[in-house]
């Protein structure tokens, strides 16, 4: 299949025309696409009053969210990215030196944000499919658990656990543990993964679900993420929230995406499929590629993170040589094709 982004220009295009740059920056999980004709209008609009400030304490970026997912407003906490809202999770629910449990790999964020908030790390290995192991992660957790994180999908592997293991795993975690089930690429899951949040909820007090614009709706340089969860839980995350802290610009960028729903789901359609595409060519040159949910993968093996160097490709490294890119920019796709072809 040939996909084209039709007079668009990438990141990855963009910062490859310095000679310092590599040709291509496939490391962030980023969307290939720039933001929509219609978001950047709305952006705009908002950033002539930029000499004003936002709302002291956000409330109309919450109640718009809200009202999309069928919650209520004091369900929704947003933030600076989900990274943002992350930090803010872990400094309002856990207490210095209690242990945040999470598979490892992970999102680079998490360990980062432990240290800062003087919580200590309990990494578990994922097993040899590229899965979290949740049976791992229950047996790690004991009475100075104070944070649990499940990805889905997985960041770096692109993995997803089952439906039924996530709700197994769920009920297998003691109530006084929150648990943050991160689902920064959820938009990328088929229907046959999607799992509704909200029965979750409904059975679960201690989850909180995480979630970005920086993925599937292209906005990582605005940062804006929420999690969302029961009210009182989200009571007590709110309580951190930083006075000023999101931007005028977010409310008009995240209307505008919702509005704009069905060609924001054709983007997403044609990361899928070239995500696809390259992964079953890679898998043709004998590299183990897991099946992935979301707009990376993840290449296994050694040598993988410098055959793509070597090539002008920057991706994410891993220090056994794996590394993980981000996919979708038709251009890029090629390239890694061609670094890679050769490999195995
Ligand atoms: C699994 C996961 N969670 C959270 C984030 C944070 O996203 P942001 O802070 O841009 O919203 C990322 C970013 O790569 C991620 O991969």
């Amino acid at each position: 299949m040939s996909i084209r982004l039709v007079e668009e220009t990438t990141p990855s295009q963009r910062r490859g025309s310095s000679p310092v740059q590599p040709r291509f920056d496939l490391t962030l999980s980023e969307n290939p696409f720039p933001p929509l004709p219609s978001v950047l209008r709305a952006v705009n609009s908002v950033l002539a009053q930029a000499n004003r400030y936002p709302e002291f304490l956000p409330r109309r970026l919450p109640k718009l969210i809200a009202h999309h997912l069928g919650l209520h407003s004091d369900q929704v906490v947003v933030g600076s990215g989900a990274t943002g809202v992350a930090m803010q999770i872990i400094q309002s629910l856990m207490r210095p030196g209690a242990g945040m449990v999470y598979a490892t790999p992970t999102f680079d964020g998490y360990p980062i944000m432990a240290e800062m908030a003087g919580v200590e790390v309990v990494p578990v290995p994922l097993d040899s499919a590229g899965n979290q192991d949740l049976w791992a992660m229950t047996r790690a957790i004991d009475k100075r658990t104070g944070l649990v994180v499940v990805c889905r999908p997985h960041n770096p592997t692109g993995t997803v656990v089952s439906a039924s293991e996530l709700k197994a795993f769920l009920g297998a975690v003691p109530a006084r543990v929150p648990v943050i089930l991160d689902e920064a690429y959820v938009e990328f899951l088929g229907a046959a993964e999607y799992i509704d949040p909200l029965a979750l909820l409904s059975k679960h007090p201690n989850l909180l679900v995480l979630r970005t614009f920086s993925k599937a709706y292209g906005l990582a340089g605005l940062r804006i993420g929420y999690a969302f969860g029961r009210p009182e839980m989200m009571a007590r995350v709110r309580r951190l929230q930083l006075p000023f802290g999101v931007s005028s610009a977010a409310v008009a960028a995240v209307s505008a995406s919702y509005a704009a729903e069905p060609e924001l789901a054709m983007r997403t359609m044609r990361i899928t499929a070239a995500r696809e595409s390259l992964r079953n060519a890679l898998r043709r040159c004998g590299i183990a590629v897991p099946l992935s949910h979301a707009n990376f993968l993840y290449l296994p093996g050694p040598g993988v993170a410098t055959a793509l160097r070597r090539a002008g490709i920057a991706a994410k490294a891993y220090p056994d040589g794996s590394a993980r890119i981000s996919v979708g920019d038709p251009e890029a796709d090629h390239a890694v094709l061609q670094a890679l072809e050769t490999l195995r």
